[in-house]
């Protein structure tokens, strides 16, 4: 139970197939620890989106009860996160000169350099969710990181800036409202940067890596270079593609095929002896039949090399493909699936890494799987921005969408752990 000493966040991953609801404590010093978690089947969502409030509330409702019963705490507000195809992203770079008397860089000046590098044009049905600093050039002086009480008269800054549908964004939050929470200290964070928090090493980050996390509708795809993110972006290809190509191709239910994806399936047709069989429960016969599990691997093979040509089609428009030393980290419910490194290290012609959340202190082995990657990464998210918080206390702002949040948020998550 927390003390007055300690304040309890929640991150919530409202995913294409499940939502989850992770509780943890911090600790005066910043220490965060896991209470629990829920999970409940999503229903409301489409490809990342909210097209039923009332249904992904319902769905939210159930997540948030059982992580409140296997934790022990109210949960009143969540860190939530958000994607689908309507998020796009630029870097874009802004410039002030500096005005304190002494020539030191303060507070106000990062603020100011990226309100500037905030002023793009971007189509009034749309909203910046993040502008996270990528480097400072202090002076002319680039790569820094914490431009903060230097000295200078000049301040520049590269920046990613990501942004989304207003709508699309306000329909999650109305049905976080709907099921009655709040929006707490993380605020509203793109996907993939929460997954990038939990499972990305810093020295993938330093070298240059590709983060790919393949859900249920949709895959997530963030770049870093220079340990700094430069590229966000959405395949709609994932999970449930696959499962709807078995159903079809070989003529079976959706369950059927999910059945035959987790416990026959491969993307790697070349493993298999071609004479091996597999019992499939055909549509309206009685009876298994079997079938070569070469099929099934073929389907299936198809479609994740499909999924890996779209990812490899964002790295080359957005020029980064010489520069992931580190490789190509897979994430997601979707990983899970047999060969789905072997598949991402050919058709990227990298090396590739199946990445778990990192361990937490506190959290159960039930949530060391790639399904659980965002929901960790919100929580530590969460977890890291209640520097805006008063720790005696309230929340120094209450609810709503915090903007001023998010420099020292995107500052925490992504600097060096
Ligand atoms: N062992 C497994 N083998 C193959 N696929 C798996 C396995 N376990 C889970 N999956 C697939 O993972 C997908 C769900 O992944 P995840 O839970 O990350 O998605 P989500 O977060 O709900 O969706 P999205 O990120 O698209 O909103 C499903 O398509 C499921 O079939
Ligand atoms: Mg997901």
């Amino acid at each position: 139970m927390s003390s007055s000493r300690t304040q309890i966040v929640v991150g919530l991953d409202i995913g294409a197939t499940k939502i989850c609801a992770i509780t943890g404590e911090v600790s005066a010093d910043g220490m965060l620890t896991i209470l629990g978690s829920g999970l409940a089947p999503s229903a409301g969502i489409r490809r990342g989106v909210v097209a039923d409030i009332d249904a992904t509330a319902v769905s939210i409702r159930e997540a948030v009860r059982q992580a409140e019963e296997n934790s022990g705490v109210d949960i009143e507000s969540v860190t939530v996160g958000v994607t689908g195809e309507h998020i796009a992203s630029l870097n874009s770079h802004g410039v002030v000169s500096v005005n304190h008397p002494h020539l030191e860089i303060t507070q106000e000046a990062v603020d100011r350099v990226l309100d500037n590098a905030r002023m793009i044009v971007i189509p009034p049905d749309r909203e910046i969710l993040h502008t996270i600093p990528r480097w400072f050039i202090v002076d002319g002086l680039d790569g820094i990181q914490h431009p903060e009480g230097m000295s200078a008269s000049r301040l520049e800054v590269d920046a990613h800036i990501v942004t989304g549908t207003r709508t699309y964004i306000d329909n999650v939050l109305k049905s976080i409202h709907r099921a009655g929470l709040g929006i707490d200290a993380g605020g509203v964070v793109l996907q993939p940067l929460a997954t990038a928090d939990a499972v990305l090493l810093p020295a993938e980050r330093d070298l240059g890596c590709v983060l790919v996390d393949i859900g249920g509708s949709a895959t997530d795809v963030a770049v870093f270079t220079n340990g700094a993110i430069c590229h966000t972006g959405v395949v709609p290809i994932a999970g449930e593609h696959v499962t709807r190509d078995i159903a079809v191709g070989i003529r079976v239910d959706m369950e059927e095929a999910e059945r035959l994806k987790t416990d026959w399936g491969t993307a790697l047709t070349d493993l298999l002896d071609r004479d091996e069989l597999i019992d499939v429960q055909l549509l309206g016969e009685h009876n298994a039949t079997p079938i070569p599990r070469s099929i099934l691997a073929e389907i299936i093979e198809a479609r994740m090399i499909e999924l890996f040509e779209k990812v490899r089609d964002q790295m080359r428009r957005a020029g980064v493909e010489d520069h992931l030393s580190a490789g190509v980290v897979v994430t997601g419910g979707g990983s899970r699936l047999h060969g789905t490194d072997q598949v991402a290290a050919e058709v990227l012609d990298l090396t590739a890494r199946l990445a778990s959340p990192v361990q937490e202190t506190g959290m159960s082995e039930a949530l060391n799987h790639p399904r659980y990657a965002t929901a960790v990464g919100l929580t530590r998210i969460a977890a890291a921005n209640l520097d805006v918080f008063d720790l005696s206390g309230s929340p120094s702002q209450g609810g709503g969408r915090k903007k001023n949040g998010i420099f020292r948020r995107i500052k925490r998550a992504f600097g060096k752990r």
